[in-house]
């Protein structure tokens, strides 16, 4: 059973980044936490990061033959990409929205997510305990619906 976790711009700089917002958490924090818990639910995973809006495209069509499941953070794409939203919805399996932050509290602008409207579920500021959270749902679902 394999889970990809994308994630989208300026996370890279997690931890360095508006850590008020965001925290002291590096990205390679949150990998590594994601694959110690990936090895407890007995689930394989894929980590990606990227800046460009055609990576992460790519990777969700990889993901339609590699993953069964997929948790997005896709950062400020979130507010603006029609074309992720599109091919997010070519993707079969659950599909979590994670967000660090409460988005909703924060400026107008990242009150809207295209996401949101292809997503199976969305976690929004808890942090990055949202990444663990999202996993350990998709893990159950995909177990559960495994039989
Ligand atoms: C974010 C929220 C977005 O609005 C922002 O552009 C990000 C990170 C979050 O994880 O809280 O880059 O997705």
């Amino acid at each position: 059973m394999r889970i990809v976790i994308l994630n989208g711009p300026n996370l890279n700089l997690l931890g360095r980044r508006q850590p008020d917002i965001y925290g002291y958490e590096t990205l390679a924090d949150v990998e590594e936490r994601c694959r110690r818990l990936a090895g407890e639910l007995g689930v394989e995973i894929e980590f990606h990061q990227s800046n460009a809006e055609h990576a992460i495209i790519d990777a969700i069509h990889d993901a339609r033959e590699t993953a069964d499941g997929l948790i997005i953070n896709p950062a400020a794409f979130t507010h603006t990409s029609v074309a992720i939203m599109d091919a997010l919805k070519t993707f079969e399996g659950p599909i979590v929205e994670v967000h660090i932050s409460n988005v909703h509290q924060r400026e107008a602008f990242r009150h809207h997510s295209y996401v949101s409207l292809v997503a199976t579920a969305v976690l929004a500021g808890f942090g990055t305990n949202g990444y663990l959270l999202a996993l350990r749902h998709v893990a159950h679902v995909l177990q559960r619906d495994q039989g």
